[in-house]
């Protein structure tokens, strides 16, 4: 019997029995995701705080069985974190709907209840709207050339208003909620492309066929531009009903807003020369707009270099440069959720973020103060897709890694690697049996993370020479 995550208190008893029924009962002296299971003699009786607490205790349950027999147990259960999230970029790579809901029933299993959904970048527009029917274009690129993979042929569509109600669905049925990003003000090509007026030039501009950081930002200077952000963001509320929106705010760059006039005259305005506070001003505005409407906005850390930032956003922590930032952050009351690109990015491979490295990841910061622990909300595991284009990839990238996200997202104790492959030895069993592609072990263990020799490795497996030499040009 060996459950993952380790629950909170497993107290094995003597014997085992056959299965015979499980009782379940809601106990509101329990917390929300807090369950008691009792196993004796091949009765089991379940307690649970609320149903998606009665839900995870079926997970245990499933994992406390063997076969037809059942061993004697008892188990208190409860998260470490109330945030326990994977995300799936969309836009780089157009993630099937089949293939997102085999990845949920997994997550579902391992206990995380978020799923942040990448669904706008500069490569592709992926949100279906009927109010801006030019972004439905603004999914197709004309190519794609991602390093090494040139494909010729246009790319990518949005999903329907359908599929996507029906993904909240399903994420729903299975205690787990939505968290779309609509990323701006920067990665915003394909939001240009259809609409030029919400650049600073009303310059038309191509959704883009390679990865990268790209100049068009939104124009935080013009009603027309803000007011078409809103009105985007006012569809996707019908979409996505949950109250926490990602609103992006990573890497964005100055140079059309320090080229623009109106944007010019509107820092003059505002007595501000940063383009980091500016940043900041146009996104406290739209998570002011998004607090109207019921909704808590998340904002990746690059936000923290600019001063000014609301401190009613959750930031997300992804850039490790900047850890003392968001520990400050933290301490000060802010929300953080953590997503440290060398221990949690999915899409790196395991010779640059091993098993055991992620295995390794301590949630916290060394400068957090006793309040600034109660402000980290949980993890995140992204997956990027600018190298990924088929499903089984995606999967060896995220199993066996997710499974050590999931613990850390749920345990109190933290595993050593060791003890982290023989915990994880029964459900890696059942995943790959329930069909899901998981990286060769011989990949797992390596010791040493981002290496030189990783990260070249990373270079000649995705890039072509020509893409290197620059010879390549679009
Ligand atoms: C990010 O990786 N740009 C959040
Ligand atoms: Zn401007």
């Amino acid at each position: 019997m060996k459950i993952i995550p380790v629950p909170y208190k497993l107290d094995k008893k003597r014997g085992s029995a056959v299965f015979e029924d499980a009782s379940c009962v809601i106990d509101s002296t329990l917390g929300d995701e807090e369950y008691t299971l009792v196993s004796q003699d091949g009765k089991v009786c379940i307690s649970g705080g609320s149903e998606k607490a009665l839900f995870y205790a079926q997970c245990t349950l499933d994992q406390v069985k063997s076969g037809e027999r059942i061993q004697n147990c008892e188990i208190h259960d409860k998260p470490r974190f109330t945030y326990r999230s994977f995300m799936i970029d969309s836009a780089r790579h157009f993630v099937e709907v089949d293939e997102i809901k085999k990845l949920v029933d997994a997550m579902a299993k391992l206990k995380f209840n978020i799923f942040h959904w990448h669904l706008t970048d500069d490569q592709g527009w992926r949100i279906e709207s009927e109010h801006y029917p030019e972004l439905n274009k603004a999914a197709v690129r004309a190519y794609s050339n991602f390093g090494k993979t040139r494909v010729e042929e246009p790319y990518g569509r949005v999903y329907t208003k359908d599929e996507i109600r029906d993904i909240v669905a399903y994420c729903k049925e299975r205690f787990i909620d939505v968290v779309p990003e609509f990323d701006i003000p920067g990665h915003t090509s394909s939001l240009i492309s259809a609409y030029p007026q919400v650049g600073c030039f009303n310059e038309k501009t191509e959704v883009k066929t390679r990865q990268g950081i790209y100049e068009n930002t939104v124009c935080p200077a013009k009603e027309e531009a803000v007011e078409i952000v809103e009105g985007i963001l006012d569809e996707m509320t019908e979409l996505f009903p949950f109250g926490i929106y990602h609103i992006g705010g990573d890497e964005v760059k100055s140079e059309h807003w320090s080229k623009c006039p109106d944007c010019q005259k509107k820092m003059k305005e505002l007595g501000i020369t940063s383009f980091n506070d500016y940043e900041n001003i146009f996104l406290n505005r739209i998570c002011a707009y998004l607090k109207e409407r019921g909704k808590r906005c998340i904002v990746w850390n690059d936000a923290l270099k600019g001063s000014g930032l609301s401190d009613e956003t959750i930031v997300q922590y992804w850039w490790e440069q900047d850890k003392n930032r968001t520990a400050d952050f933290a301490n000060g009351g802010g929300s953080v959720i953590l997503s440290p690109f060398s221990y949690y990015y999915m899409d790196y491979d395991y010779d640059i973020t091993s098993l055991r490295r992620t295995v390794s990841y301590n949630p916290t910061f060394k400068t957090l103060t006793e309040e600034g622990k109660t402000n980290i909300l949980g993890v995140e595991a992204p997956v990027w897709t600018e190298f990924i284009d088929n499903p089984k990839r995606m999967e060896e990238l995220l199993f066996p890694r997710i499974i050590a996200v999931a613990c850390t997202a749920w345990q109190q104790e933290k595993f050593t690697y060791s003890k982290f492959l023989d915990a994880s030895e029964d459900i890696i069993k059942k995943l790959r049996a329930q069909g899901y592609s998981f990286r060769d072990e011989k990949h797992w263990g390596y010791t040493r993370a981002m290496t030189p020799a990783g990260w070249a490795r990373f270079v000649n497996t995705n890039y072509s020479a020509d893409y290197i030499l620059g010879r390549n040009k679009e």
